[in-house]
């Protein structure tokens, strides 16, 4: 647990090499006069802004759809889909308020929108990418490629790409859940929007072109070029998600932090599908247990199918279909399926392209107690 770190004496922040001067009355004029002329001095911060280990503002938490579904759902007569733009209710980490983010430099929300509405097109310098909760006739147009999705389907709109999304069923809600990069986009004051000159695209005459082109796993087209940093493939269906998976658990028992899991990648490089974000589908077997670990990098989970409990710095939230829940940067975590007879799928995503491409990667196995945390 973080109490073996804090309490490691080779972390004392009286030590020598961290900064451990004793203010004085001279000092305390000196920094006054140092405030003056726009400045400071360093080893007043130090220990705060270079800290030993890192040390997320985020807290884990844990959203039930149970609870979160009226909410949206109250939302779709409260306001007018034209008005909001778009109609979201958003994740707010206790830690992160100030960010609007649901863990780290990661926003989520959950998106409804009624029978036969469509929003207008805009674009914005942050990513975006959906996993759709409940509901048929879900459609978005990205870039003027129209893509159908249903439940449990994965989707992006990478940054600068215009999009505009709608729901052409007659009577039933579409509600999925936005992951966006917004915090992190506003982190590094890179951020633009701009709504669509004519409101509205023309998508192309093809349904899901991008699917069709790019998304059989196996081959690729002949005559291909795609140089852009995200994923020509713009939508990533369950069933194929979800055979791809279940395929690879009859061949490996997978990692012992993560079960069976697998990345939804852009098929041209392997890689992440957006450079800012990365995203995961995983399978925890029947009655599966986790070890624990923790890493750098921001995690948001999304219960796809089953239910079972995560612990997250020593503290227990059980889940079922689509609760969400977060871990933080350097937060030990571990998943457990507590059904002995059917599997858990849990989509994640994540910022680990930016962690990976910034060598910022650490993680540490939990070793003591053979590897599982105790519930505080
Ligand atoms: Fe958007
Ligand atoms: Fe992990």
């Amino acid at each position: 647990m973080t109490d073996t770190v804090i309490s490691d004496p080779s972390m004392d922040d009286s030590a020598l090499g961290r900064a451990r001067v004793t203010d004085n009355a001279e000092l305390a004029a000196y920094y006054e006069k140092l405030e003056s002329f726009g400045t400071g001095a360093l080893w007043t911060v130090a220990n705060e802004i270079e800290p030993w280990y890192p040390q997320p503002k985020s807290i884990p938490m844990l959203w039930r759809y149970e609870d979160m579904r009226p909410l949206v759902v109250e939302s779709a007569s409260l306001v007018k889909g034209s008005d909001a733009g778009r109609r979201v209710v958003y994740l707010a980490n206790e830690g992160r308020r100030d960010v609007a983010a649901a863990v780290g430099l990661l926003y989520s929300g959950i998106q409804i929108m009624n029978p036969g509405e469509s929003m207008t097109a805009h674009r914005h310098s942050a990513s975006a990418l959906r996993f759709v909760m409940e509901g048929s006739g879900a459609w978005t147009i990205v870039n003027g490629d129209r893509l159908e999705v249903g439940p449990n389907d994965f989707a992006i709109t990478p940054g600068g790409t215009w999009h505009e999304h709608g729901n052409s069923a007659d009577d039933n809600f579409v509600i999925w859940q936005d992951g966006l990069d917004i915090p992190l986009i506003n982190a590094l004051d890179a951020g633009f929007y701009e709504v669509h000159p004519d409101l509205y695209q023309v998508p192309g005459k093809v349904v899901n072109t991008s699917i069709l082109t790019h998304g059989s796993g196996v081959l690729k087209p002949a005559k291909r070029s795609w140089n852009k940093a995200y994923s020509p493939l713009l939508g990533y269906p369950w069933e194929q998600t979800r055979e791809a998976v279940v395929n690879l658990s009859k061949v490996s028992e997978g990692t012992e932090h993560d079960g069976v899991i697998m990345e939804y990648v852009n098929p041209v490089t392997g890689g992440s599908v957006m450079p800012t974000m990365g995203a995961h589908m995983q399978m925890l077997a029947p009655g599966f247990t986790s070890k624990s670990h923790r890493h750098t990098g921001s995690v948001v989970y999304h219960v796809a199918e089953g239910s079972g409990h995560s612990i997250i710095n020593g503290k227990r939230f059980d889940w079922k279909e689509h609760d969400i829940f977060v871990v933080p940067s350097w937060a030990w975590h571990e998943h457990h399926n507590d059904n002995q007879d059917k599997p858990a799928f849990l989509f994640s995503f994540n910022d680990f392209p930016m962690i990976n491409s910034l060598a910022l990667h650490v993680e540490e196995e939990f070793d003591s107690n053979g590897g599982h945390q105790d519930i505080g």
